[in-house]
């Protein structure tokens, strides 16, 4: 019996995947040129196994995406998951694809899989990256194994997890990985590989709702350098209802800003403690952690520990409580 196609609905948000510039050329061009319909001309045919469809939902080098995009694309993933489409994949830049990918993993409600993709290189270049990074993004969407595994991205014949993917380089075409935790699994052509799942909580297990929601609260990340100046906290602390550090070595920081530290204690301005190393695990530490604000980010970048002090604040202020989310997620 011949096997039903696979619905796959593709968010086109623009990126260097969608770049046009020089010809051969991989470094002077425009993010985000090209709209969906060109896009999809870059790639083999998948019409046998694949129906697709799909919208123009931004045209952006990835810089420009904002807080009100990502809560517009969980909420269109939410609607469109209660059609009879099978799987998702969004076109992104590559500069902020961890962070779309981490907001997405929280408040996505659907084990449909949503595998977001894009490219080193522009479409013009000799050799871009791009198409078959698309087509093994719509592979994988296509698949039965990417199902509950929350959002995926698909880079450079490896797959990833929402989580924990980060960007690692600057140019090359295998610009992603998870640090220590490597990789969930391999693509070969249109055909994936899994050997490593993400255990945090994601998609239709996580608490976070965004449908009602238009912004978040605003937090600010803070990078910790030798003599930096606490000033910078105190300014922060004048707007932002929480804070991530990017501290050095396990998120650390000099006394004198604990000291301005513990002073947001009684302002109930979270401090999550974040580090610039990019590898390893913060875990709760009494010295640097001298008030009941202090958070440790756990295994999260500072980029995704703001995402989810952003999203915990829409719930709580309550500083135990926003250290369980930080283990949960
Ligand atoms: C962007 O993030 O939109 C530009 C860079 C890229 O896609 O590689």
């Amino acid at each position: 019996m011949e096997e039903k196609k696979k619905k796959i609905y593709i968010l086109a948000t623009g990126g260097t995947i969608a770049g046009r510039g020089q010809q051969g050329k991989t470094a002077v061009y425009k993010a985000g040129g090209l709209n969906l319909e060109e896009l999809l001309s870059t790639i083999p045919k998948l019409h046998d196994q694949v129906e697709m469809d799909g919208e123009q939902m931004l045209s952006v080098d990835s810089n420009n995406v904002t807080v009100k995009d990502w809560i517009q694309m969980a909420n269109r993933i939410n609607e469109l998951s209660k059609t009879d489409i099978d799987g998702f994949v969004i076109t992104h830049g590559t500069d902020t694809m961890d962070e779309t990918a981490y907001f997405l993993n929280l408040t996505v409600k659907t084990e449909k899989p949503v595998i977001i993709t894009g490219a080193m290189r522009p479409a013009t270049a000799a050799s871009a990256d791009g198409p078959l990074n698309l087509y093994q993004a719509i592979s994988l969407a296509a698949s039965n194994e990417a199902w509950g595994q929350g959002v995926l991205v698909c880079f450079c014949d490896s797959i990833y997890s929402g989580r924990d993917v980060q960007k690692v380089n600057t140019f090359k075409t295998d610009a992603f990985n998870e640090k220590d935790l490597a990789c969930l699994g391999y693509m070969r052509d249109e055909y994936c590989y899994f050997y490593n799942k993400s255990l945090a909580v994601h998609t239709v297990r996580s608490m976070f709702d965004v449908t009602q929601v238009k912004e978040l609260p605003r937090v600010d990340i803070l990078y910790f350098c030798v003599d930096a100046d606490p000033d910078l906290l105190r300014f922060s602390a004048q707007r932002a209802k929480g804070i991530v550090i990017c501290g050095t070595g396990s998120g650390d920081y000099s006394e004198a800003w604990m000291k301005e530290i513990a002073k947001l204690e009684e302002k109930r301005i979270p401090v999550v403690r974040a580090s610039r190393i990019g590898s390893g695990v913060i875990t709760e530490n009494k010295y640097f952690e001298q008030s009941q604000n202090c958070i440790p980010a756990y295994t999260l970048p500072p980029q995704k520990a703001r995402i989810l002090l952003s999203l915990a604040l829409l719930y709580t202020n309550q500083f135990e409580e926003i250290k369980k989310i930080f283990q949960r997620y």
